[in-house]
């Protein structure tokens, strides 16, 4: 369980997030979700210790994470795994050299177990057996998968998606869209957050979403939630239109 409780970070005058009150329920896959610039990669970067916030706190698990120092910061970021929007993977290194990297950071373990967990999440993602390739020779969908498959390969509590389909084709989001959710039933014990402008895709893969808005949270909910709800910046963001409360800079 993550809970923000009155967050505030500014950047000078500009207040990104404002007295944020957030709850991302354990085993679920919540899709946090705001237009450009509301403040979804600050939320993210507060959580993981990369950004500390100007007041309030973050309890992770029962403990308050901004109190940690970095030498603690290190040990608690292992709880995530990150895709990153691009999928980071070392191109000149071998998809088996890409996914076992994580382990050889952080773990002990012998090598014919780590080969093992490799193969394992490269299974789980689709591509089993293709750890001699190189990024190179892979497609877009393919290099997210194997970025998929490091982010897992260390058994993180906690996945975080940045953008995951961004700039994908229908068909290879539609993809990845399923392989978050195989991957949070499959897993146990996870919790998937992604963040997302995708309201769509939010709709059709999260159990809960949180909307961003001021530096708030304007509507946490289900999906059905979302579809019922009035509020005007909600509506907007679901038409997509210019006309509303929410102005475009
Ligand atoms: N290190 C920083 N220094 C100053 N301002 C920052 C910094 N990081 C973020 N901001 C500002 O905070 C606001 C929110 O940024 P953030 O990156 O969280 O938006 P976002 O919701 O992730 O947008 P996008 O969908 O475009 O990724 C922006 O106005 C941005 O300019
Ligand atoms: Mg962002």
């Amino acid at each position: 369980m993550i809970e923000f409780k009155h967050v505030r970070k500014a950047f000078g005058r500009r207040v990104v997030l404002d007295d944020l009150d957030l709850v991302i329920p354990p085993g679920k896959i919540t899709f946090i979700i705001g237009k450009s610039g509301e403040g979804k990669s600050v939320t993210i970067k507060n959580l993981m210790g990369l950004m500390h916030p100007d007041a309030g706190q973050i309890i992770v698990d029962g403990e308050d994470i901004t109190r940690l120092d970095e030498e603690k910061l290190q040990v608690y970021r292992r709880k995530f795994g990150m895709l990153f929007q691009n999928a980071a993977l070392f191109d000149s290194m071998s998809v088996g050299e890409n996914v076992i990297f994580p382990l050889r950071e952080h773990t002990r373990l012998p090598l014919p177990a780590m080969l093992e967990r490799v193969e394992e999440v490269l299974t789980m993602v689709g591509l089993p057996g293709i750890q001699h390739k190189f990024p190179t020779e892979l497609s877009t969908g393919e290099k997210k998968r194997v970025g998929l498959a490091r982010a897992l390969v260390t058994k993180p509590k906690f996945i975080l998606y940045d953008e995951p389909t961004t700039g994908m084709d229908p068909l290879v989001s539609e993809m990845i869209d399923g392989l978050i959710v195989q991957v949070n039933r499959d897993v146990p014990g996870v919790s998937s957050i992604v963040i997302s402008h995708d309201l769509k895709a939010a709709l059709a893969t999260a159990e809960n979403i949180v909307m961003l808005y001021h530096g708030r949270v304007t509507l946490a909910g289900s999906p059905k939630d979302f579809r019922e709800s009035k509020d005007p910046v909600v509506r907007q963001f679901f038409s997509g239109s210019v006309e509303g409360p929410m102005e475009f800079l």
